[in-house]
């Protein structure tokens, strides 16, 4: 088998990409969880999201030569057959969760795309080597169980799953609850309807991983550019910061009299930020996303406050810092606990390599670039060789209701997506 037919039929099924067909799949997902006033609610585990998996799935799981999976973490898997059916797979998708009022492609996109270029290789008849899986990740955005990529991590090192299970949402919700009602939801549904199913043990090897996501910031767009070929992704650190006071009225209590848990929260919150904001590196990114007071009164001293705080940064010195600025202006009695530590984590080069020359193949305008997102690409990497492709994100809006891109340039991303996978999967002949 020559390259030049390899690379002559990743380009026929990059071709076949068919921008309507997955419009069409992109914005039928949307309506799980749209709402109303715009955006999309599909928290990881919530019925929306069980019901988008569900949907996604049926599309595929009676076809000939397909078959699902779930495995303990309730990652959920579409596999297309190779014609090694012991080969170790080509694995692509992303999440289906979003977070509390997300837009419609954050982690949708690269679900959708990865079922495309299966649907794509149906219509011409294409056989691999390997099999192809498509994969719905658990939990990516880490908003309502904490912390993010809980699926894809308890995936590549399952000995960390034990410790994700007595995490509770806001509701006091245990992760092992909606991860068994997940599990069993997938069992029941793919019991009455038939399909080919099976349990996957966690830490199945895979040959590959891919994942196609739209940018969520503005470099492509402001560049005009198609395809981002992603060289890895920055550390992140998630904190909870408690801080604790004591409750009186608010009329009566003397200034100096006070315990006041939420003076003491906003002087720390506001050393953080200062920190960002005059340490002169423009790469650092520091959010306080989350802030609880209790006991929540107007008239009522705090006499509790719990916060979050998410560092970013490609150079963990500068993560470092962040951190020994909390310490330098934590109140007493304050606890700080680490609910994720992520490191940078850089992408294979040979798949890197391969993204940037399906670009070329394709005629597709594209950069080499870092993610400011974290993604489940990132403990995919220690696992496989893994990497990632962008697409522009319209004024680099994500994360809001807002969040959009062009159809053209999702569809771009997935024809670059579909070229390397058939590059990875090996193709066959009925004469190979
Ligand atoms: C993923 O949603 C992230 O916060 O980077
Ligand atoms: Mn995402
Ligand atoms: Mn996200």
């Amino acid at each position: 088998m020559t390259t030049e037919w390899v690379d002559e039929l990743a380009g026929r099924v990059a071709g076949a990409i068919d921008a309507h067909r997955l419009e069409s799949r992109q914005r039928g997902l949307a309506a799980y969880g749209a709402v109303a006033t715009g955006g999309v609610a599909r928290q990881a585990l919530t019925e929306p999201e069980l019901a988008a998996r569900r949907w996604l799935v049926q599309d595929f799981a009676a076809r000939p030569g397909y078959s699902v999976s779930i495995d303990a973490a309730a990652n959920v898997i579409v596999r297309r057959a190779g014609r090694d059916a012991g080969a170790e797979p080509v694995m692509t998708g992303s999440h289906a969760d979003t977070q509390p009022l997300g837009g419609w492609l954050d982690g949708a996109f690269g679900v959708v795309a990865g079922l495309e270029v299966m649907d794509a290789l149906d219509s011409l008849g294409a056989a691999t080597r390997r099999p192809l899986d498509v994969v719905m990740w658990t939990n990516e955005e880490g908003s309502r169980f904490a912390p993010g990529l809980m699926g894809s991590v308890a995936y590549t090192a399952p000995e960390r799953l034990a410790a994700f299970l007595s995490v509770t949402d806001a509701q006091g919700v245990r992760f092992q609850d909606a991860r068994d009602a997940a599990v069993s939801d997938f069992k029941t549904h793919a019991g009455r309807q038939g399909w080919t199913w099976m349990e996957r043990p966690l830490a199945t090897p895979v040959h590959a991983y891919i994942e196609a996501h739209i940018e969520q910031g503005p470099v492509l767009e402001s560049q005009g550019l198609q395809v981002g070929c992603v060289t890895a992704i920055q550390g992140v650190r998630w904190y909870r910061v408690t801080v604790p006071g004591r409750s009186a009225h608010a009329g009566t209590t003397p200034l100096a009299n006070r315990d006041d848990a939420q003076a003491k929260a906003v002087a720390l919150a506001h050393a953080v930020l200062s920190h960002a904001a005059h340490c002169g590196d423009e790469r650092l990114r520091v959010t306080i996303g989350r802030w609880d007071c209790a006991p929540g009164s107007i008239n009522t001293i705090a006499n509790r406050v719990i916060f979050t705080i998410d560092a970013r940064h490609p150079e963990s010195a500068a993560l470092d810092a962040v951190r020994a600025a909390m310490d330098a202006a934590l109140p007493d009695g304050a606890r700080i606990e680490v609910l994720q530590d992520k490191a940078t984590v850089h992408f294979a080069p040979p798949l890197v390599a391969l993204a940037t020359t399906a670009c070329q193949a394709l005629g597709l305008t594209h950069r080499q670039m870092l993610s400011g997102a974290f993604h489940d690409a990132m403990p995919m990497a220690g696992f496989c060789p893994s990497t990632m492709l962008f697409a522009p994100s319209i004024a680099g809006v994500s994360h809001h209701p807002a969040e959009d891109t062009a159809i053209a340039d999702l569809t771009a991303c997935t024809r670059a997506l579909a070229w390397c996978l058939v590059h990875l999967a090996e193709p066959v002949t009925d004469q190979s």
